[in-house]
């Protein structure tokens, strides 16, 4: 996958002059950087280097003949499989070649839909090895007799075994292929893999699988689309000291023609999709359970930490969540087992394959004694939002990729309804609007954005398919489903839900059949009124990029919309049939009291007594930011906002006292509002505890941070924060018994978080001194660690960076040796947090080191050296010097390879930088960007926004700051 990107020839030669032309630029401009950052001769070399080599000469798919079937992504709809009988055996030591493999042998039965003289199935880097002519075996069945095999061929750009036929085979019959095959278990995280983890000294080798989006193929032969569900009868043939485990339960007692060796049948899947396929091979030790309905449970993880308890915590948590969707879905869980494994490396979060979860360890495994409490809420996060998948994902999936978002947004929204159920008083819903609504409505606020629902015929590249893993579809999906939920009501939206997966049990879907189910509860009832239907009001949403900002007039009582963009004068290229106009269902609240709901009917503007005021009243529209809009006011009514703030803030609900703050933060960064009203929207915050508010403000002030943490302004903005966090530091240091305990509720653990870390970095002395006392209590006594675990990430970090190598060195060595992965993944971002900057380079070059730093966390590790400002600049000329390599080892299928090209320029806001970035997208066209492409275009997009940005209010704010610090 990694060298899957193809550029036209003459885009090749264009990056070849530019390169040229660019050299001397460039040349300089390493020069001048070199001196700058101090940095070594070999990577300033390394820069220009990259420009001059040849671009990437595999066969354009431009260029491929498109008339021929094999030469186009997606397969023909001439053959549909119907059973596949596949059997692998992995070796756990390599052959003389030093390679890892695994054999395997197949029989696919198809129909023929129409008849073809070709046999079109999905192969990627499988050598086939039957002894036969042509290297497959045909048959009919039922007697139709095949045509005989004419030749056979590898079309490697669209990844096919393609066999050509002398004669044509016949419509609605029915025909078997066999095939064997040979396949290497590479340590590269897709298809049929080797993962690694060491007991004690000795090196175990697991063999592994994931399979989505398009890596089923390079398992075995297939028809390794969506759309082409088929029954799996799974074989594995194993050592027999290890265990096997696939999407079913074995058949019956496994086989064994040597003793070495065991072979294990898996019962028949039901009808299926490839890529939820998985089949794993181990020395793994589990834990388990049964659900009252008698589904068997189990949680497996290395034996040690089976041992150490480290899966009961999920295990308590699965049977319940199973059950809330059971009732959720009003539809029982499908199969007879869920099994749920936690591997060491796992390039994704986790994956939802049916019946038998892969997860990354930090996603499943939980130690009470050194786990934070939001590790927990990832476990049980994560957990719910891949059982969520076992019914919509896996039992209904939808027709092809581009359909994404549905199945990723439902997932991320009901993750929170399972995980609220089985963590009932967290309210962890409510962390939602902060790290979905919010999170995404800044991606979503630029030109480069897109519409959730992408036209199927533009998605046919893996390449493009894996693009489509972004917030966009995960955040946003989530963010319109929740909102489509709460004006439906939850009651009517799961009524309609469960009538789609009744009707689509084992099929396939596009997005607009689950409107037609909402639509027909809907009209099933009379309480519930819609102005339009559903299919109307959510076409807005779906087919056009971006989301409005309401703007309220409370002299006139005027509401309107406008399409928000972060740069008010980008332009639009991506025409909209809605005009960049939404159906809008609005709540609002009066002086703290709820008004009646509103719809905004797809007009620019409207008036209603409703947001009119008068004398003292005030209005506050969208209520627990339930709608995908943001909210601004006449100054006058952002007056009285602020100034309820001041008085009473328990008037408006929490979740819109962050709200208040994100809206306004966001308004400014737009130009809407003074970016000086923005700030006076966190002058309240000396008398707020609660942690939603103060994280809005901190996420909203770290875009501050990160345009103004090199310049003046920092000193001043330093001290308002160290002014407004002091009263949240002591108010926490009281409750704690000077952090000897933990808060009770969650939410308050986590203000208890920002409290240290906030008043940590910006120099609480008390802070400081109790950071550096902590740790240095664990250096003098390794083996006890008495730092709870929810504050571990912050004294970390501000110990090692207010320390030097002793602090680092000691860390670095827990990092090592640490068993349990949570720990590991703590110490491995504090590590970033050093400010010597020849620490920060080693670290950097350990990123490329799987040995050190295991491949699945390397661009993770590198977005965390970015993120402290001295790291910055180091990662920014680490990436450009190392750009075929990075690109090479985690570019073509790694989901957070967007994130390294984020996170490296977040920073850039000087003319300077943009240009350097400019050079950088020129320089690497012939490597490209592969799914990192959209991020590249966020980047130089947001670099400019920056630049106008720091312009306009620089002065401004470091006034603000200046005054409001004292
Ligand atoms: C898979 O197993 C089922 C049940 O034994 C059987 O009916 C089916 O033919 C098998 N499929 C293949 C391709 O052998
Ligand atoms: C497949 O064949 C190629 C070319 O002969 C060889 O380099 C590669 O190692 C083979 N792979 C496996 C897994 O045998
Ligand atoms: C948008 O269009 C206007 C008018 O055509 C033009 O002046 C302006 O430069 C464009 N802005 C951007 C960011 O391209
Ligand atoms: C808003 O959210 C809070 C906290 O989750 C909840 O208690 C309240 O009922 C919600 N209000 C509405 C109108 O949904």
């Amino acid at each position: 996958m990694a060298k899957g990107f193809y550029i036209s020839k003459s885009l090749g030669i264009l990056g070849i002059l530019l390169g040229v032309a660019a050299l001397c630029t460039i040349v300089a401009l390493s020069v001048v950087y070199a001196q700058e950052k101090n940095k070594n001769a070999e990577s300033s070399v390394a820069t220009p280097a990259s420009t001059t080599t040849s671009p990437v000469t595999s066969t354009a798919a431009t260029t491929l003949d498109q008339s021929k079937p094999w030469n186009r992504y997606r397969l023909p709809k001439t053959l549909a499989p119907d059973s596949y009988q596949v059997t692998l055996r992995p070796f756990f030591t390599p052959n003389d070649q030093g390679l890892y493999i695994f054999h395997g042998s197949s029989t696919v039965r198809f129909t023929c839909k129409e008849a073809t003289d070709v046999i079109i199935i999905h192969s990627k880097k499988l050598n086939y090895t039957l002894k036969q002519e042509h290297r497959v075996a045909l048959r009919g069945v039922g007697g139709s007799q095949p045509p005989a095999i004419d030749r056979t061929e590898l079309v490697e750009p669209t990844e096919y075994l393609v066999v050509h036929l002398t004669g044509p085979l016949v419509k609605d019959s029915q025909y078997e292929m066999d095939t064997e095959f040979q396949g290497e278990l590479a340590d590269d995280l897709a298809g049929f893999y080797r993962s690694e983890y060491l007991e004690g000294d000795v090196k175990k080798v697991v063999a592994t699988t994931q399979m989505q989006a398009a890596d089923a193929r390079k398992a075995f032969p297939c028809f390794d689309e969506p759309a082409m569900k088929a029954e799996f009868n799974i074989t594995l043939i194993y050592p027999s000291k290890l265990t096997a485990l696939s999407n079913m339960s074995p058949k019956s007692d496994s086989l064994q023609d040597n003793p070495d060796w065991t072979v294990t049948e898996f019962h028949t899947t039901p009808k299926m999709s490839t890529y939820l396929l998985a089949f794993i091979v181990s020395e793994f030790k589990h834990v388990g359970g049964q659900t009252p309905n008698n589904v068997s449970i189990r949680i497996w993880a290395r034996p040690s930490a089976i041992d150490a308890g480290h899966g009961s915590y999920a295990l308590d948590k699965t049977g319940p969540i199973l059950d809330f969707f059971a009732s959720h879905y009003n539809t029982a869980y499908p199969l007879d087992k869920s099994d749920q494994i936690a591997l060491p490396d796992f390039n994704a979060g986790a994956m939802e394959n049916w019946g038998l979860v892969t997860y990354r360890e930090s996603a499943l495994l939980f130690d009470p004694l050194s786990s934070s409490s939001s590790n927990k809420e990832r476990v049980v996060t994560v957990i719910a939002h891949e059982l969520a998948h076992q019914w919509f994902g896996n039992l209904v999936t939808v027709e092809w990729w581009n359909d994404l978002w549905l199945n990723e947004g439902f997932a991320s929204y009901v993750e929170y309804l399972g995980a609220d159920f089985a963590e009932p008083t967290w309210n962890v819903k409510d962390l939602m609007v902060l790290n979905d609504v919010y999170r995404v409505m800044a991606v979503d606020a630029l030109v480069s954005s897109h519409p959730l629902s992408t036209p199927a015929e533009e998605v046919n590249t893996p390449a493009q398919i894996s693009e489509l893993f972004d917030s966009i579809s995960y955040s946003k999906g989530a963010a319109v489903l929740r909102m489509l939920s709460s004006f439906l009501t939850e009651d009517l939206f799961k009524k309609g839900l469960a009538s789609y997966l009744h009707t689509f049990a084992y099929q396939n879907t596009v997005y607009l059949d689950l409107w037609e189910h909402l639509q027909k509860a809907v009209d099933s009832q009379s309480t519930v009124k819609l102005p339009t239907s559903v299919r109307n009001i959510m076409d807005r949403w779906i087919l056009q990029m971006g989301f409005p900002v309401i703007t309220v007039d409370t002299k006139t009582g005027t509401i309107s919309q406008q399409h928000f963009l972060l740069d008010p004068d980008s332009n639009v290229t991506r025409p909209s049939e809605f005009n960049y106009l939404w159906i809008v269902p609005i709540s609002s609240i009066r002086n703290g009291r709820e008004q009646n709901d509103y719809w905004l009917e797809g007009v620019e503007q409207a008036q209603n007594a409703l947001f009119s005021t008068t004398a003292d009243d005030w209005v506050l529209l969208n209520l627990n930011v339930t709608g995908y809009f943001q909210v601004n006011y006449d100054l006058d009514n952002w007056r009285k906002i602020q100034n309820q703030l001041q008085v009473n803030p328990s008037v408006i609900p929490v979740i819109n006292r962050a709200q208040i703050i994100n809206d306004a933060f966001n308004l400014a960064s737009a130009y809407k509002v003074p970016v000086t009203l923005a700030l006076s929207n966190t002058l309240f915050l000396e008398q707020e505890t609660e942690y939603m508010p103060w994280e809005a403000a901190l996420s909203s002030l770290n875009y501050f941070k990160l345009m103004f943490d090199r310049s003046e302004v920092y000193g001043p903005m330093k001290n308002y924060l160290k002014k407004q966090v002091t009263p949240l530091f002591l108010h926490f240091q009281n409750i704690t018994n000077d952090w000897q305990t933990i808060p009770q509720n969650l939410m308050d653990q986590y203000s208890e978080i920002n409290a240290v870390s906030t008043a940590c970095s910006n120099g609480v002395p008390e802070c400081l001194e109790m950071a550096s006392r902590f740790f240095k209590h664990w250096m003098e006594n390794p083996n006890n660690n008495m730092i709870h675990p929810n504050l571990r990430s912050a004294i970390y970090c501000n110990a090692i960076s207010q320390g030097g190598e002793a602090e680092w060195n000691f860390a670095w060595e827990q990092f090592r040796h640490a068993t349990l992965v949570n720990e590991a993944d703590k110490l491995r971002a504090a590590l970033a947090c050093s400010n010597q900057v020849w620490i920060l380079n080693r670290y950097l070059s350990y990123t490329l080191n799987p040995d050190l730093i295991r491949k699945q966390d390397a661009t993770s590790t590198i977005s965390s050296i970015a993120s402290n400002v001295i790291g910055q600049t180091l990662v920014w000329d680490f990436v450009q010097g190392n750009w075929k390599k990075l690109f090479e080892d985690y570019g073509g299928g790694s989901f957070s390879f967007s994130n390294l090209i984020q996170a490296v320029t977040r920073r850039f806001s000087t003319e300077y930088e943009l240009q350097q970035l400019e050079q950088f997208k020129k320089n690497n066209e012939g490597t490209g960007f592969g799914s990192g492409t959209r991020a590249l275009e966020q980047a130089l997009e947001k670099t400019k926004a920056n630049i106008k940005w720091v312009k306009e209010n620089k002065a401004a704010v470091l006034q603000w700051f200046t005054e409001n610090s004292k």
